[in-house]
């Protein structure tokens, strides 16, 4: 019996396999059930006892044995395994699509950052607002057309409970807390009564500035404009101011900018005059100041806002406003960017 053991014991020192399935051969003739090893424990049982201690250690060193060598061989084949396929264990199993930002983000947050290096910082407002906020602190008469059913959400049709229509409500919001000096943009999302179409939709976004301070004059918007939008739209780009009229400034104006896809020399897309608008400013009417506790004797300031969807326009030529909420990932996939 232990010659016999000695000899399955060479056998097993011996052994080799060049792959997983021939291992898994090996095993079955050695470790499994009715294999080679287990086999011996069945004559144990008939061997007179005097020869069972010895006999048993014997055993027990050769499954020892023959354990370690099936472990080592197997590690040296997962081992060289992923060594031949030269994988790399910490990639995931799928390619992962690097998702990107959408461009109303990707635009909202350039324009943040141009304001942030003039001193601004960003506030933000309720979209569920009241009429205070959204029309009466701004000085809109009580019959003025925005406030009608057509152009704004009313809530349960509540005419004081709305979808702000202008993120100008922030301005109301930031001055009734604070005051001067105040030097704010307000970015965030509007709604409208609007049908949809390619040019319009009944919600988009906006950013509104305000900066209130002793003595900030209309040089100082000017100059505001001018810097922003060299910035959004490079160095060559031309400003014009338009007179204009909203309830909340006094003197209001439009500003134009000369077109970024032309170069001011004329083209379908500003309809050939060299000319795009952009957005409405003006100096904050008195009234305004005056409704939200500020000294209008003491201080005065300008205020700004613009729609981001536009921009996004201009800087991407996007012509249908509607592929900004469809989602689509086609349309979604072409904006990379470092913001
Ligand atoms: N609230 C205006 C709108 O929704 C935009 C605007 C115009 C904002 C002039 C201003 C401003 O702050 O001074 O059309």
């Amino acid at each position: 019996m232990i010659d016999k053991i000695e000899a399955i014991l060479s056998e097993v020192e011996e052994l080799k396999a060049s792959g997983s399935d021939e291992l898994e051969v090996l095993r079955l003739k050695y470790l499994s059930k009715k294999g080679i090893i287990p086999s011996l424990m069945e004559t144990f049982r008939t061997i007179p006892a005097e020869q069972k201690r010895e006999v048993g250690v014997r055993i027990n060193e050769l499954k020892q044995k023959a354990a370690d060598k099936f472990n080592e061989l197997k590690e040296q084949f997962e081992s060289s395994d992923a060594g031949d396929l030269n994988i790399d264990l910490t990639r995931t199993a799928y390619p992962v699509a690097l998702g990107t930002r959408h461009p109303i983000s990707i635009v909202k947050e350039e324009i943040n950052d141009i304001f942030k290096r003039l001193g601004f910082s960003i506030e933000e407002g309720p979209e569920v607002e009241d009429d205070w906020h959204v029309f009466s602190s701004l000085n809109f008469a009580d019959d003025h057309p925005a406030r009608d059913m057509q152009d704004t959400f009313f809530i349960q049709n509540d005419p004081q409970i709305l979808l702000r229509t202008h993120t100008s409500s922030v301005q109301t919001r930031v001055m009734e807390n604070a005051q001067p000096p105040i030097r704010i943009i307000c970015p965030g999302r509007v709604y409208r009564n609007e049908a949809i179409s390619y040019r319009a939709h009944c919600f988009f976004h906006q950013v509104e500035a305000l900066y209130i301070d002793k003595d900030v004059s209309f040089a100082d918007l000017k100059q505001a404009l001018l810097f922003f939008a060299r910035e959004m739209f490079g160095e060559e780009t031309k400003i014009r101011l338009r007179p204009s009229y909203f309830p909340f400034t006094e003197p209001s104006a439009e500003m134009d900018i000369s077109c970024n896809i032309c170069g001011g020399g004329g083209c379908p897309f500003c309809k050939h005059t060299g000319w795009v608008e952009i957005l409405g400013c003006g100096m904050v009417d008195p009234n305004v100041l005056e409704n939200c506790g500020i000294d209008s004797k003491t201080y005065t300031g300008y205020a700004l806002g613009m729609g981001i969807e536009r921009i996004t326009n201009l800087k991407y030529q996007v012509k249908d406003l509607r592929l900004f909420s469809e989602n689509d990932i086609r349309f979604l996939e072409q904006f990379k960017s470092a913001y």
